[in-house]
């Protein structure tokens, strides 16, 4: 109940929502075990049955920041049976693991493609993968490195376009409702927030799921 006696949603709501979810792929709970021992950062779950929704018509798919493949597997298995995801993430050894588990998933090869560079660098050359245009891109990398992930994908963008982005509430630091320190990405943050959400190209606002998702239509 806030103080105003209005009300928002608690954990029973939460718990409530995910008990009417249709059974998992058991490869969304493998990747889940993997990645908490090895605190590798991964999606929440329920930020995760977002992004499917969103995903559900998408049919180019541009992800930067793979890990060990979670988000990229909610959304290769919302897509349609034709649609293709290129994802960006230069540590070979997570993207190594995430195709294990997209297989275990059954999704086919060819449905995902890997670049495996630091993504200003993939975005800067040449890269048949990388030409676009996209119908959607997820943005789950270096906080710092947000606004210019966008810029380099603007021109690949096709109108109508979703732009994703995780981890905009930064644990409550982008909003203030928490304490940041210098260089721990908050600022940095809130400027692509602020950017995104007030360019008038953009129809965007954040979904507070998870960490926080910066949600916006493309419509130059
Ligand atoms: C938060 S994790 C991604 C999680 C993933 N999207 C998921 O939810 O399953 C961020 C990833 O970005 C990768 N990364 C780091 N620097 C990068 C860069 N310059 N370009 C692309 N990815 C980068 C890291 O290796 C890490 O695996």
């Amino acid at each position: 109940m806030r103080s105003d006696g209005s009300w928002s949603p608690g954990e029973a709501d939460a718990a409530w929502i995910e008990s009417l979810a249709r059974p998992l792929d058991p490869a969304f709970a493998a990747i889940e075990r993997a990645a908490r021992p090895t605190g590798i950062p991964i999606l929440d779950r329920d930020a995760g049955r977002v992004l499917a929704v969103l995903a559900a018509d998408r049919r180019r798919i541009c992800e930067v920041g793979t890990a060990i493949g979670y988000s990229t597997l909610w959304m290769a298995l919302a897509q349609p049976a034709d649609g293709r995801i290129v994802t960006i993430d230069p540590d070979t050894e997570r993207t190594t693991a995430a195709r294990v588990h997209w297989r275990a998933a059954g999704v086919a090869d060819d449905r995902i493609s890997i670049v495996n560079e630091p993504a200003l660098a993939a975005f800067a050359r040449p890269e048949p993968d990388l030409a676009g245009p996209f119908d959607m891109v997820f943005i789950d990398a270096l906080k710092d490195e947000y606004a210019a992930y966008l810029e380099a994908l603007l021109p690949r963008l096709e109108r109508g376009a979703l732009v994703v982005a995780d981890n905009v509430l930064w644990g409550g630091r982008t909003s203030g409702s928490r304490p940041s320190t210098p260089g721990d990405g908050t600022s940095s943050l809130r400027a692509f927030c602020e950017s995104v959400i007030g360019d008038p190209r953009f129809s965007g606002t954040i979904l507070p799921v998870g960490d926080g998702l910066l949600v916006a239509t493309w419509r130059p």
